[in-house]
Protein backbone atom coordinates (compact mmCIF):
# COMPACT_ATOMS: atom_id res chain seq x y z
CA UNK A 1 0.00 0.00 0.00
CA UNK A 2 1.97 3.49 -0.77
CA UNK A 3 2.48 6.60 1.34
CA UNK A 4 -0.47 8.40 0.47
CA UNK A 5 -3.22 5.73 0.95
CA UNK A 6 -1.84 4.96 4.32
CA UNK A 7 -1.74 8.84 5.04
CA UNK A 8 -5.22 9.01 4.21
CA UNK A 9 -6.29 5.69 6.48
CA UNK A 10 -4.56 7.21 9.60
CA UNK A 11 -6.44 10.57 9.01
CA UNK A 12 -9.72 8.53 8.25
CA UNK A 13 -8.79 6.39 11.47
CA UNK A 14 -8.46 9.65 14.06
CA UNK A 15 -11.41 10.86 12.82
CA UNK A 16 -13.26 8.04 13.31
CA UNK A 17 -11.61 7.57 17.24
CA UNK A 18 -12.35 12.07 17.69
CA UNK A 19 -15.77 11.49 16.89
CA UNK A 20 -16.34 8.33 18.77
CA UNK A 21 -14.82 9.83 21.71
CA UNK A 22 -16.99 13.18 21.42
CA UNK A 23 -20.47 10.43 20.79
CA UNK A 24 -19.25 8.11 24.28
CA UNK A 25 -18.77 11.36 26.46
CA UNK A 26 -15.66 10.04 27.02
CA UNK A 27 -14.15 12.72 25.55
CA UNK A 28 -13.37 16.52 26.06
CA UNK A 29 -17.58 17.07 25.77
CA UNK A 30 -18.18 17.21 30.07
CA UNK A 31 -21.33 14.66 30.78
CA UNK A 32 -24.23 17.13 32.12
CA UNK A 33 -24.58 17.89 35.40
CA UNK A 34 -28.17 17.33 36.81
CA UNK A 35 -29.04 18.82 39.85
CA UNK A 36 -31.38 17.20 42.42
CA UNK A 37 -35.10 17.67 42.66
CA UNK A 38 -36.78 19.28 45.55
CA UNK A 39 -39.21 17.38 47.50
CA UNK A 40 -42.10 19.50 48.25
CA UNK A 41 -44.71 18.57 51.48
CA UNK A 42 -47.08 16.03 51.14
CA UNK A 43 -50.75 17.88 49.58
CA UNK A 44 -54.27 16.91 49.82
CA UNK A 45 -53.32 14.50 52.74
CA UNK A 46 -56.41 12.47 52.98
CA UNK A 47 -56.84 8.67 54.97
CA UNK A 48 -55.78 6.82 51.78
CA UNK A 49 -54.07 9.40 49.37
CA UNK A 50 -52.04 11.77 49.19
CA UNK A 51 -50.01 14.41 46.67
CA UNK A 52 -46.28 13.95 45.85
CA UNK A 53 -44.99 17.25 44.25
CA UNK A 54 -41.72 18.05 43.43
CA UNK A 55 -39.83 21.15 41.74
CA UNK A 56 -38.31 21.03 37.78
CA UNK A 57 -34.68 20.17 37.30
CA UNK A 58 -32.81 22.04 34.42
CA UNK A 59 -32.32 19.61 31.87
CA UNK A 60 -34.07 16.60 33.08
CA UNK A 61 -36.59 15.09 30.96
CA UNK A 62 -38.51 12.80 33.79
CA UNK A 63 -38.01 11.62 37.46
CA UNK A 64 -37.70 8.44 39.66
CA UNK A 65 -40.22 8.34 42.39
CA UNK A 66 -39.69 6.18 45.00
CA UNK A 67 -42.41 5.97 47.83
CA UNK A 68 -41.92 3.46 50.60
CA UNK A 69 -43.05 2.80 54.26
CA UNK A 70 -39.85 3.02 55.92
CA UNK A 71 -37.23 6.19 55.72
CA UNK A 72 -34.62 3.89 54.15
CA UNK A 73 -36.83 3.16 51.52
CA UNK A 74 -35.93 -0.57 51.85
CA UNK A 75 -38.83 -1.53 50.57
CA UNK A 76 -41.08 0.42 47.94
CA UNK A 77 -44.89 0.29 47.68
CA UNK A 78 -45.42 -1.83 44.42
CA UNK A 79 -44.81 0.59 41.39
CA UNK A 80 -43.08 3.01 43.37
CA UNK A 81 -39.83 1.89 43.21
CA UNK A 82 -37.97 4.69 40.58
CA UNK A 83 -41.65 4.98 38.84
CA UNK A 84 -40.39 6.96 36.06
CA UNK A 85 -42.60 10.10 35.59
CA UNK A 86 -42.15 13.15 33.11
CA UNK A 87 -45.24 15.60 35.50
CA UNK A 88 -43.86 17.29 38.67
CA UNK A 89 -46.59 15.66 40.58
CA UNK A 90 -48.30 12.13 41.18
CA UNK A 91 -51.36 11.10 42.84
CA UNK A 92 -50.52 8.46 45.64
CA UNK A 93 -53.88 6.22 45.76
CA UNK A 94 -54.82 2.86 48.19
CA UNK A 95 -52.79 3.95 51.37
CA UNK A 96 -53.97 2.76 54.71
CA UNK A 97 -55.27 5.20 57.15
CA UNK A 98 -53.07 6.51 60.02
CA UNK A 99 -49.90 5.14 58.59
CA UNK A 100 -46.47 7.11 57.75
CA UNK A 101 -45.19 7.22 54.53
CA UNK A 102 -42.14 8.26 52.84
CA UNK A 103 -40.97 9.26 49.20
CA UNK A 104 -38.11 10.80 47.34
CA UNK A 105 -37.14 11.14 43.76
CA UNK A 106 -33.98 11.59 41.22
CA UNK A 107 -33.76 13.24 38.02
CA UNK A 108 -32.88 12.20 34.84
CA UNK A 109 -31.39 12.77 31.56
CA UNK A 110 -30.75 10.07 29.33
CA UNK A 111 -28.44 7.66 31.01
CA UNK A 112 -27.92 10.60 33.71
CA UNK A 113 -29.32 9.96 36.84
CA UNK A 114 -29.12 12.76 39.73
CA UNK A 115 -28.70 12.43 43.62
CA UNK A 116 -31.31 11.58 45.48
CA UNK A 117 -34.04 14.59 46.69
CA UNK A 118 -34.56 15.12 50.25
CA UNK A 119 -37.40 12.69 51.89
CA UNK A 120 -41.15 13.62 53.02
CA UNK A 121 -42.96 11.98 55.25
CA UNK A 122 -46.41 11.93 55.84
CA UNK A 123 -49.06 10.81 57.63
CA UNK A 124 -52.41 9.47 56.00
CA UNK A 125 -55.21 10.94 58.43
CA UNK A 126 -57.22 8.85 60.80
CA UNK A 127 -60.73 7.13 59.40
CA UNK A 128 -62.98 6.55 62.21
CA UNK A 129 -65.03 3.52 62.79
CA UNK A 130 -68.85 5.25 62.50
CA UNK A 131 -69.77 3.45 65.15
CA UNK A 132 -66.95 5.04 67.14
CA UNK A 133 -67.90 8.07 69.80
CA UNK A 134 -65.21 10.39 71.90
CA UNK A 135 -66.90 8.59 75.02
CA UNK A 136 -66.13 5.09 73.58
CA UNK A 137 -62.99 6.37 72.56
CA UNK A 138 -61.88 8.10 75.58
CA UNK A 139 -62.04 4.62 77.46
CA UNK A 140 -59.47 6.03 80.46
CA UNK A 141 -61.39 9.37 81.21
CA UNK A 142 -64.53 11.16 81.18
CA UNK A 143 -65.53 13.23 78.11
CA UNK A 144 -67.42 16.32 79.69
CA UNK A 145 -69.99 18.54 77.96
CA UNK A 146 -71.52 21.82 79.25
CA UNK A 147 -75.33 21.92 79.46
CA UNK A 148 -78.83 23.57 80.65
CA UNK A 149 -81.58 22.37 82.00
CA UNK A 150 -83.93 23.54 79.44
CA UNK A 151 -81.55 21.47 76.16
CA UNK A 152 -81.84 18.46 77.64
CA UNK A 153 -83.70 16.68 74.71
CA UNK A 154 -84.20 16.32 70.98
CA UNK A 155 -80.15 16.04 68.93
CA UNK A 156 -79.17 17.45 72.54
CA UNK A 157 -80.29 14.41 74.68
CA UNK A 158 -79.17 12.00 71.47
CA UNK A 159 -75.98 13.68 71.63
CA UNK A 160 -75.09 13.88 75.24
CA UNK A 161 -75.78 10.47 75.71
CA UNK A 162 -73.91 9.02 72.87
CA UNK A 163 -70.87 11.21 72.80
CA UNK A 164 -70.27 12.32 76.78
CA UNK A 165 -69.87 10.39 79.90
CA UNK A 166 -70.02 13.88 82.22
CA UNK A 167 -71.89 16.97 82.02
CA UNK A 168 -71.53 20.37 83.73
CA UNK A 169 -74.13 23.26 84.35
CA UNK A 170 -73.18 25.66 82.05
CA UNK A 171 -74.90 28.27 84.83
CA UNK A 172 -77.61 26.68 86.42
CA UNK A 173 -75.64 25.35 89.46
CA UNK A 174 -74.22 28.36 90.42
CA UNK A 175 -74.77 30.45 94.33
CA UNK A 176 -76.94 33.23 91.98
CA UNK A 177 -79.58 30.54 90.45
CA UNK A 178 -79.42 28.02 93.42
CA UNK A 179 -79.79 30.56 95.99
CA UNK A 180 -81.33 33.77 94.36
CA UNK A 181 -81.92 35.41 98.04
CA UNK A 182 -81.65 34.92 101.79
CA UNK A 183 -83.10 32.06 102.76
CA UNK A 184 -84.73 30.86 99.62
CA UNK A 185 -83.44 28.05 97.35
CA UNK A 186 -84.59 27.43 93.61
CA UNK A 187 -82.90 23.73 92.88
CA UNK A 188 -84.97 23.19 89.78
CA UNK A 189 -82.92 23.41 87.34
CA UNK A 190 -79.72 21.98 88.79
CA UNK A 191 -82.05 19.21 90.19
CA UNK A 192 -83.22 18.55 86.36
CA UNK A 193 -79.62 18.60 85.29
CA UNK A 194 -78.47 16.18 88.05
CA UNK A 195 -81.68 13.55 87.47
CA UNK A 196 -80.87 13.88 83.19
CA UNK A 197 -76.92 12.58 84.33
CA UNK A 198 -78.68 10.08 86.71
CA UNK A 199 -80.89 8.44 84.54
CA UNK A 200 -78.51 8.09 82.01
CA UNK A 201 -75.23 7.15 83.90
CA UNK A 202 -73.60 10.37 82.62
CA UNK A 203 -71.30 12.16 85.21
CA UNK A 204 -72.22 15.18 86.89
CA UNK A 205 -69.55 17.75 87.74
CA UNK A 206 -70.43 20.59 90.06
CA UNK A 207 -69.84 24.08 88.90
CA UNK A 208 -69.22 26.36 90.71
CA UNK A 209 -70.40 27.01 94.39
CA UNK A 210 -68.15 29.89 95.20
CA UNK A 211 -67.99 32.72 91.86
CA UNK A 212 -67.37 36.09 92.11
CA UNK A 213 -69.24 36.54 89.14
CA UNK A 214 -72.09 34.45 89.59
CA UNK A 215 -72.90 36.18 93.62
CA UNK A 216 -75.97 37.20 94.21
CA UNK A 217 -76.96 40.76 95.08
CA UNK A 218 -77.91 40.23 98.34
CA UNK A 219 -74.93 38.57 99.37
CA UNK A 220 -72.89 41.58 97.53
CA UNK A 221 -74.81 43.62 99.96
CA UNK A 222 -74.96 41.30 102.98
CA UNK A 223 -75.32 44.01 106.26
CA UNK A 224 -74.07 41.51 109.00
CA UNK A 225 -71.35 40.61 110.50
CA UNK A 226 -68.41 38.85 108.78
CA UNK A 227 -69.04 35.86 111.12
CA UNK A 228 -73.03 36.11 110.18
CA UNK A 229 -71.32 36.46 106.68
CA UNK A 230 -68.96 33.15 107.24
CA UNK A 231 -72.05 31.14 108.58
CA UNK A 232 -74.17 31.69 105.97
CA UNK A 233 -71.96 30.74 103.42
CA UNK A 234 -70.91 27.67 105.55
CA UNK A 235 -75.08 26.95 105.67
CA UNK A 236 -75.40 27.47 101.65
CA UNK A 237 -72.43 25.11 101.06
CA UNK A 238 -73.55 22.13 103.19
CA UNK A 239 -77.22 22.51 101.96
CA UNK A 240 -76.14 22.12 98.48
CA UNK A 241 -73.47 19.53 99.19
CA UNK A 242 -75.72 17.68 101.15
CA UNK A 243 -78.54 17.81 98.86
CA UNK A 244 -76.29 16.62 95.33
CA UNK A 245 -74.47 14.13 97.86
CA UNK A 246 -73.45 10.97 95.89
CA UNK A 247 -75.02 12.45 92.88
CA UNK A 248 -72.70 15.04 91.87
CA UNK A 249 -69.43 13.57 91.86
CA UNK A 250 -66.94 16.59 92.28
CA UNK A 251 -67.39 20.73 92.63
CA UNK A 252 -65.18 23.42 91.30
CA UNK A 253 -65.47 24.63 95.24
CA UNK A 254 -64.23 28.51 94.52
CA UNK A 255 -63.39 29.59 90.74
CA UNK A 256 -60.98 31.65 89.35
CA UNK A 257 -60.10 33.10 93.05
CA UNK A 258 -57.06 34.84 91.69
CA UNK A 259 -56.18 37.78 89.58
CA UNK A 260 -55.11 37.38 86.66
CA UNK A 261 -51.43 39.04 85.90
CA UNK A 262 -50.58 39.48 89.54
CA UNK A 263 -51.91 36.02 90.87
CA UNK A 264 -53.29 37.66 94.11
CA UNK A 265 -56.02 36.77 95.59
CA UNK A 266 -58.88 38.62 94.17
CA UNK A 267 -60.44 41.26 96.52
CA UNK A 268 -64.10 39.35 96.46
CA UNK A 269 -66.84 39.80 99.00
CA UNK A 270 -65.68 36.28 100.09
CA UNK A 271 -62.19 37.46 101.24
CA UNK A 272 -63.44 40.61 102.51
CA UNK A 273 -66.16 38.98 104.87
CA UNK A 274 -64.08 35.72 105.71
CA UNK A 275 -60.70 36.96 105.51
CA UNK A 276 -58.02 35.07 103.30
CA UNK A 277 -58.20 31.91 103.98
CA UNK A 278 -61.29 31.72 103.06
CA UNK A 279 -60.96 29.37 100.19
CA UNK A 280 -59.27 26.70 102.38
CA UNK A 281 -62.49 27.33 104.59
CA UNK A 282 -65.18 26.65 101.72
CA UNK A 283 -62.96 23.39 100.84
CA UNK A 284 -63.38 21.89 104.54
CA UNK A 285 -67.11 22.69 104.42
CA UNK A 286 -67.60 20.91 101.71
CA UNK A 287 -65.69 18.10 103.03
CA UNK A 288 -67.51 18.17 105.91
CA UNK A 289 -70.59 17.91 104.19
CA UNK A 290 -69.73 15.04 101.98
CA UNK A 291 -66.51 12.95 102.55
CA UNK A 292 -66.23 11.44 99.26
CA UNK A 293 -67.02 14.28 96.67
CA UNK A 294 -63.99 15.66 94.82
CA UNK A 295 -62.91 19.18 95.61
CA UNK A 296 -61.58 21.05 92.88
CA UNK A 297 -59.71 24.33 92.07
CA UNK A 298 -60.99 26.25 88.17
CA UNK A 299 -59.40 28.54 86.80
CA UNK A 300 -58.72 30.08 83.33
CA UNK A 301 -55.35 30.86 81.31
CA UNK A 302 -53.57 28.98 83.68
CA UNK A 303 -51.40 27.78 80.64
CA UNK A 304 -50.57 31.37 79.69
CA UNK A 305 -50.27 33.65 82.49
CA UNK A 306 -47.56 31.52 84.34
CA UNK A 307 -47.97 34.19 87.43
CA UNK A 308 -51.02 32.99 88.21
CA UNK A 309 -50.34 29.38 87.43
CA UNK A 310 -47.57 30.11 90.00
CA UNK A 311 -49.71 31.43 92.57
CA UNK A 312 -52.20 28.59 91.83
CA UNK A 313 -49.90 26.01 92.72
CA UNK A 314 -48.52 27.55 95.48
CA UNK A 315 -51.94 27.88 97.25
CA UNK A 316 -52.26 24.07 96.06
CA UNK A 317 -49.09 23.12 98.06
CA UNK A 318 -50.06 25.28 100.81
CA UNK A 319 -53.16 23.59 101.34
CA UNK A 320 -51.45 19.85 100.95
CA UNK A 321 -49.22 20.95 103.63
CA UNK A 322 -51.89 21.92 106.05
CA UNK A 323 -54.12 19.18 104.92
CA UNK A 324 -56.63 20.92 103.83
CA UNK A 325 -58.99 18.82 101.70
CA UNK A 326 -58.19 19.59 97.76
CA UNK A 327 -58.07 16.60 94.99
CA UNK A 328 -57.91 18.14 91.54
CA UNK A 329 -57.48 21.26 89.57
CA UNK A 330 -59.28 22.28 86.88
CA UNK A 331 -57.98 24.21 83.47
CA UNK A 332 -60.50 25.93 81.88
CA UNK A 333 -58.61 25.71 78.57
CA UNK A 334 -60.43 28.75 76.77
CA UNK A 335 -57.79 28.79 73.94
CA UNK A 336 -57.21 29.29 70.24
CA UNK A 337 -56.30 27.61 67.04
CA UNK A 338 -52.58 28.54 67.61
CA UNK A 339 -52.49 29.43 70.98
CA UNK A 340 -51.00 28.23 73.59
CA UNK A 341 -48.35 25.86 72.65
CA UNK A 342 -48.96 22.10 73.24
CA UNK A 343 -45.54 21.83 74.84
CA UNK A 344 -46.63 24.57 77.42
CA UNK A 345 -50.44 23.02 78.12
CA UNK A 346 -47.55 20.31 79.01
CA UNK A 347 -45.95 21.71 81.00
CA UNK A 348 -48.12 23.31 82.90
CA UNK A 349 -50.60 19.80 83.10
CA UNK A 350 -47.36 17.70 84.36
CA UNK A 351 -47.54 20.55 87.46
CA UNK A 352 -50.69 18.71 88.98
CA UNK A 353 -49.56 15.36 87.56
CA UNK A 354 -46.65 15.89 90.01
CA UNK A 355 -48.72 16.73 93.42
CA UNK A 356 -50.81 13.55 92.17
CA UNK A 357 -54.03 15.04 92.21
CA UNK A 358 -56.56 15.46 89.31
CA UNK A 359 -56.94 17.16 86.01
CA UNK A 360 -60.13 18.59 84.46
CA UNK A 361 -59.47 20.38 81.22
CA UNK A 362 -62.56 21.79 82.35
CA UNK A 363 -64.22 24.28 79.65
CA UNK A 364 -62.43 23.37 76.49
CA UNK A 365 -63.52 25.99 73.87
CA UNK A 366 -60.97 26.36 70.67
CA UNK A 367 -61.06 29.61 69.29
CA UNK A 368 -60.74 29.97 65.32
CA UNK A 369 -61.12 33.34 64.96
CA UNK A 370 -59.22 35.42 67.68
CA UNK A 371 -58.21 37.57 65.41
CA UNK A 372 -61.59 38.52 63.56
CA UNK A 373 -60.12 37.94 60.09
CA UNK A 374 -62.85 35.65 59.27
CA UNK A 375 -66.53 35.63 58.83
CA UNK A 376 -67.19 31.79 58.05
CA UNK A 377 -64.59 29.14 59.17
CA UNK A 378 -62.49 28.29 56.55
CA UNK A 379 -61.32 25.12 55.83
CA UNK A 380 -57.58 25.71 56.41
CA UNK A 381 -58.99 27.45 60.24
CA UNK A 382 -60.83 24.29 60.59
CA UNK A 383 -57.40 22.35 60.42
CA UNK A 384 -55.75 24.22 62.62
CA UNK A 385 -58.48 23.84 65.32
CA UNK A 386 -58.46 20.39 64.88
CA UNK A 387 -54.89 20.35 65.36
CA UNK A 388 -55.11 22.04 68.78
CA UNK A 389 -57.87 19.92 69.58
CA UNK A 390 -55.96 16.79 68.82
CA UNK A 391 -52.91 18.61 71.01
CA UNK A 392 -55.38 19.08 73.93
CA UNK A 393 -56.42 15.11 73.67
CA UNK A 394 -53.11 14.01 73.18
CA UNK A 395 -51.78 16.05 76.50
CA UNK A 396 -54.42 14.99 78.71
CA UNK A 397 -54.62 11.40 77.50
CA UNK A 398 -50.94 11.12 77.96
CA UNK A 399 -50.98 11.85 81.11
CA UNK A 400 -51.54 8.92 84.07
CA UNK A 401 -54.63 7.37 84.03
CA UNK A 402 -55.04 7.86 87.63
CA UNK A 403 -54.86 11.40 87.00
CA UNK A 404 -57.72 11.52 84.44
CA UNK A 405 -60.90 13.41 85.86
CA UNK A 406 -62.15 14.76 82.80
CA UNK A 407 -61.68 16.73 79.38
CA UNK A 408 -65.25 18.66 79.21
CA UNK A 409 -65.70 21.02 76.30
CA UNK A 410 -67.53 24.04 76.79
CA UNK A 411 -70.77 23.74 74.52
CA UNK A 412 -72.17 21.60 72.39
CA UNK A 413 -72.68 23.15 68.79
CA UNK A 414 -71.05 26.52 67.60
CA UNK A 415 -74.10 28.55 67.42
CA UNK A 416 -74.47 28.27 71.41
CA UNK A 417 -71.03 29.41 72.82
CA UNK A 418 -70.63 32.16 75.33
CA UNK A 419 -67.73 32.96 73.13
CA UNK A 420 -70.32 35.17 70.64
CA UNK A 421 -71.47 37.45 73.54
CA UNK A 422 -68.13 37.71 75.65
CA UNK A 423 -65.84 38.73 72.23
CA UNK A 424 -69.11 39.71 70.51
CA UNK A 425 -67.99 38.73 67.02
CA UNK A 426 -68.50 35.67 65.00
CA UNK A 427 -66.71 32.77 66.26
CA UNK A 428 -66.77 28.64 65.90
CA UNK A 429 -64.96 27.21 68.66
CA UNK A 430 -66.32 23.81 69.54
CA UNK A 431 -66.85 20.31 68.02
CA UNK A 432 -69.97 20.25 66.63
CA UNK A 433 -71.48 23.09 63.89
CA UNK A 434 -74.72 25.10 64.40
CA UNK A 435 -76.50 22.12 62.70
CA UNK A 436 -75.27 19.78 65.17
CA UNK A 437 -72.84 17.94 62.69
CA UNK A 438 -69.21 16.71 63.90
CA UNK A 439 -66.63 19.14 63.06
CA UNK A 440 -62.91 18.75 61.94
CA UNK A 441 -62.42 19.20 65.28
CA UNK A 442 -64.45 16.52 66.44
CA UNK A 443 -62.53 14.17 64.10
CA UNK A 444 -59.34 15.68 66.22
CA UNK A 445 -60.58 14.81 69.38
CA UNK A 446 -60.34 11.09 67.84
CA UNK A 447 -57.49 11.43 66.84
CA UNK A 448 -55.92 12.40 69.87
CA UNK A 449 -56.37 9.40 71.20
CA UNK A 450 -55.22 6.61 68.94
O1 LIG B 1 -81.01 31.59 78.71
C1 LIG B 1 -81.39 32.57 79.69
C2 LIG B 1 -82.54 33.41 79.16
O2 LIG B 1 -83.67 32.56 78.99
C3 LIG B 1 -82.84 34.50 80.14
O3 LIG B 1 -83.84 35.32 79.65
C4 LIG B 1 -81.56 35.31 80.39
C5 LIG B 1 -81.82 36.42 81.39
O4 LIG B 1 -81.10 36.22 82.55
O5 LIG B 1 -80.55 34.47 80.93
C6 LIG B 1 -80.21 33.46 79.99
O6 LIG B 1 -79.23 32.64 80.60
C7 LIG B 1 -77.93 33.19 80.60
C8 LIG B 1 -76.98 32.09 80.10
O7 LIG B 1 -75.63 32.52 80.19
C9 LIG B 1 -77.29 31.72 78.67
O8 LIG B 1 -76.97 32.81 77.87
C10 LIG B 1 -77.57 33.54 82.03
O9 LIG B 1 -78.35 34.63 82.46
C11 LIG B 1 -76.09 33.91 82.10
O10 LIG B 1 -75.71 34.10 83.46
C12 LIG B 1 -75.25 32.76 81.54
O11 LIG B 1 -73.88 33.15 81.55
C13 LIG B 1 -72.97 32.09 81.81
C14 LIG B 1 -71.81 32.66 82.60
O12 LIG B 1 -70.82 31.67 82.84
C15 LIG B 1 -72.28 33.21 83.94
O13 LIG B 1 -72.81 32.19 84.71
C16 LIG B 1 -72.48 31.52 80.49
O14 LIG B 1 -73.52 30.82 79.82
C17 LIG B 1 -71.33 30.55 80.77
O15 LIG B 1 -70.74 30.10 79.56
C18 LIG B 1 -70.25 31.20 81.63
O16 LIG B 1 -69.29 30.20 81.89
C19 LIG B 1 -68.15 30.64 82.61
C20 LIG B 1 -67.79 29.57 83.61
O17 LIG B 1 -68.87 29.36 84.50
C21 LIG B 1 -66.51 29.92 84.34
N1 LIG B 1 -65.43 30.14 83.40
C22 LIG B 1 -65.73 31.21 82.43
C23 LIG B 1 -66.98 30.85 81.65
C24 LIG B 1 -67.29 31.91 80.63
O18 LIG B 1 -67.61 33.10 81.28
Amino acid sequence: MNNSRLRYLSILLGVLIFATSCSSGGGSEPEIELGAPIANQAANVTSSSFKASWSRVYRADSYLLDVSEDSGFASSLTGYNEKSLIALNEEITNLESKKVYYYRLRAVNGTVVSSYSNTVEVTTTFVPDPNLSLKKAADTFLVGVSVQSGKLNGQYDEIYRREFSSITAEWEMKMNVMHPSAGTYDFGPADAIVKYGEDNGINVHGHSLIWHNSTPDWVKNFAGTDQEFEDMIEDYITTVVTRYKGKVTSWDVVNEGLEDGSGNLRNTIYRQKMGDDYIAKCYQFVRAADADVLIFYNDYNMITDQTKQDAVFTMVDDFIARGIPIDGVGFQMHISHDYPAKADIQKATDRIVERDLLVHFSELDVRANPNKDLTSLSPERSLSQKAKVKEVVQVFNGIPNGNKYALTVWGLKDSETWLLDFYGHVDWPLLFDGNYNKKDAYYGFLEGLQ
